[in-house]
């Protein structure tokens, strides 16, 4: 009896010493002994619990190295949205923010109060804790649903599994990479052959999301505290409150937040952090202003889906000057030319980049004004894609050649047609040769394999260009004729790929109505019109016989369209293989709506309902007959408000729109 409680006891001190310097150590970046004295002291832990597991405790340091894999990531709808921040691209559009905030808060702009955070550029992810204890963790999702992530997250030294004080609520921050660990990682994939993370961001998010939580314990994540949900019932006023309850509570948080007063106080804080970035441990993308009341931030209160009293004060861009080594054509799935900058690789805000689309002629010669052999700028604001910005023009070489598009595809041959735009100068160059070009062909397949059409899995671009090479499947209707042991024959298939692809190709047989006709690739009939035609129509038979006539009276459906579907419909060689294919695929019907209590009328859905989630109720306005917008204008027949809405309300009065509640959209059902 007495030798079983001692152990207990024991087993309770060793936890709480083990868990104490391990906060030390990745909490507070303060160690308190040396490593040989933290793993002999984590290993007597680990011998106790292993001679008595009823002893083991979920907040056990020992249970941090992960558990069993999971076969999915669980949805898990958010207890408060998870939004995001505007931001303000220089020093100019901070002060601008600062300035107009003190203005509507009637504060002087010497007084106005914010905190200073930096913009930490990882996977934000929110944390519950019950009683103290750790319970779940949520990535951010699409703000209103994300995904449990919690046997993962316990994996990260940096989470505390019981905090200092018996907190229910949830925590938010920042699942984050350090620039060290990074590096490691991408050397062990370098070395594997597998695919090298690009940025800190991307493996903090794909190292979160991985099912297998051991592979995320071997990452060494780490995590940033920054919001509380509620803050306000747990007895806080103002950020700086939270910021310093979530280090009471054992989080971590950075060195750098800090309450800053005054215009010119908020621009030193903001170049401080920037003359600091670079000695950072981990990478972030710039630097986050709250207002520090409470209060203020509820008087100024929000925009659809960001605070109006927070921004995120951008660095500014990196800019690198590289060669212009040539310009390659990209023959895309309509047959479309694309010219390509093909540069020497150059690394730039963080990633390494050696090619950069020019989109069409026009913008070669007359936007960007490039020649093959300029030297050129490469931009990189942020997380957006690099830019090519234009070229240094005292470096041209004199022979530079002025860029012209092809008269021939470089790809089949085919005579290139110009489409000219709108706009004087303006147009695109297509391929003529239709389904003959090989690389039509390939992105044609490759899209009506893809995940929002057939989704055919094992169908990517790569197994698509195998079967062409091999001359096994030349148009769609052949996939569903595929000989599995002639795919299984392939130069690096066999017959498990082969299998694979066949199984995936006789899965897609019964698609709705909708995605199927969004793999026909049609000129102008993208997501959305496939929709719109599928619900109009119900069925192939309807779709196949309709008018012109018909076609336009179709919300989103203008003349255009409806000549390119009839076109594709009527021609000599894609109409029988569009037959032939439906045939195969034999699309499901799907419930039409012609009719409906919201027939044709436009209605926008924002803030948060009660109930339905933003996409549910978008869902339902569609189902009775509607279009769900995200933009109010005089054509809006109705908008139905939640909680926060912002700016979208405040448009629909101005217009006199009608303004409904969630109870009105769930009322139409009859
Ligand atoms: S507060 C309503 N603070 O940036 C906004 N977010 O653009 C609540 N982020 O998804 C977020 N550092 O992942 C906040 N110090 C910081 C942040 C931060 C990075 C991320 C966060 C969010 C995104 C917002």
């Amino acid at each position: 009896m007495t030798i079983a409680i001692d152990i207990a006891a024991r087993y309770q001190q060793l936890k709480s010493e083990v868990s104490a310097l391990a906060h030390a150590y990745y909490v507070q970046d303060d160690p308190k002994v040396s490593d040989a004295v933290y793993d002999g002291l984590f290993r007597e832990l680990q011998g106790l619990e292993a001679a008595h597991p009823h002893l083991v405790e979920a907040d056990s340091p020992t249970q941090r190295v992960g558990g069993a894999p999971v076969s999915y990531l669980e949805p898990v709808k958010h207890s408060a949205p998870m939004l995001s921040i505007d931001n303000a691209m220089d020093a100019e559009a901070t002060a601008k923010f600062v300035r107009e905030a003190a203005a509507e808060l009637g504060i002087s702009e010497v007084d106005i109060a914010f905190t200073r955070e930096p913009k930490y550029d990882g996977a934000s992810c929110g944390l519950r804790y019950v009683k103290g204890m750790f319970a779940q963790a949520i990535t951010r999702g699409d703000g209103e649903t994300g995904e449990d992530v919690t046997a993962q997250v316990r994996t990260i030294q940096a989470v505390p599994m019981r905090l200092s004080r018996d907190f229910t609520g949830e925590i938010r921050g920042e699942v984050m990479m350090t620039k060290k660990d990074l590096a490691r990682l991408q050397d062990t994939q370098r070395a594997a052959g597998d695919r090298v993370s690009p940025n800190a961001r991307n493996a903090a998010a794909g190292s979160l999301r991985t099912l297998d939580p051991k592979v995320t314990a071997s990452r060494r994540l780490t995590f940033f505290a920054y919001s509380m949900v509620d803050p306000e019932t747990h007895g806080h006023v103002s950020q700086l409150d939270v910021l310093q309850d979530l280090r009471v509570l054992g989080f971590q948080v950075s060195d750098l937040a800090k309450k800053v007063v005054g215009l010119v106080a908020v621009l030193e804080a903001f170049a401080e952090v920037g003359s600091l970035r670079d000695s950072l441990p981990f990478d972030i993308d710039g630097v986050v202003f709250k207002l520090a009341s409470f209060a203020d931030q509820s008087a100024l209160g929000w925009n659809s889906r960001t605070p109006r009293w927070a921004r995120a004060s951008k660095f500014p861009a990196e800019e690198r000057p590289t060669r212009l080594e040539a310009i390659d054509i990209q023959v895309g799935r309509t047959g479309k030319l694309t010219p390509v900058a093909k540069l020497t690789p150059v690394f730039v805000g963080g990633v390494t980049v050696s090619s950069s689309t020019l989109h069409n002629e026009h913008q070669v010669n007359n936007i960007k004004r490039v020649r093959v052999g300029d030297t050129v700028i490469i931009r990189r604001a942020g997380d957006v894609i690099p830019e090519l910005v234009g070229p240094v023009l005292e470096l041209r070489p004199e022979s530079a050649p002025v860029f012209k598009m092809p008269e021939h595809c470089p790809t089949c041959g085919s005579t290139v047609k110009f489409i000219p735009g709108s706009e004087e100068g303006m147009g695109e160059h297509y391929c003529t040769g239709g389904s003959t070009c090989a690389d039509q062909r390939v992105y044609r397949l490759t899209h009506l394999g893809s995940r929002l059409c057939l989704d055919i899995e094992g169908l990517g671009e790569n197994s698509v260009k195998d079967l062409i090479a091999a001359g096994l499947v030349l148009k769609a209707s052949d996939l569903y004729r595929l000989d599995a042991l002639k795919a299984a024959q392939l130069p690096g298939w066999g017959a498990v790929s082969a299998a694979k692809l066949v199984t995936g190709i006789a899965e897609s047989v019964g698609r709705p109505l909708r995605r199927f006709l969004h793999a026909l690739g049609i000129e102008g009939v993208g997501e959305g019109t496939s929709k719109r035609l599928a619900l109009h129509f119900g069925n192939w038979a309807g779709v196949r016989a309709a008018t012109e006539a018909e076609l336009i009276s179709i919300p989103d459906v203008g003349p255009i369209t409806a000549a390119s579907i009839l076109a594709a419909f009527q021609d000599e060689h894609f109409g029988p293989e569009i037959d032939l294919l439906a045939s195969m695929v034999k699309p499901a019907d799907e419930a039409k709506v012609s009719g409906g209590p919201l027939a044709g009328k436009v209605v926008v859905v924002t803030g948060t309902l009660p109930t339905l989630s933003r996409e549910d109720a978008k869902a339902l306005v569609e189902s009775l007959g509607g279009k769900a917008s995200d933009s109010v204008s005089k054509k809006t027949f109705a908008v139905v408000a939640g909680e926060n809405a912002g700016s979208k309300l405040d448009k629909a009065k101005d217009l006199n729109v009608p303004v409904q509640d969630e109870a009105w959209l769930l009322a139409m059902r009859g």
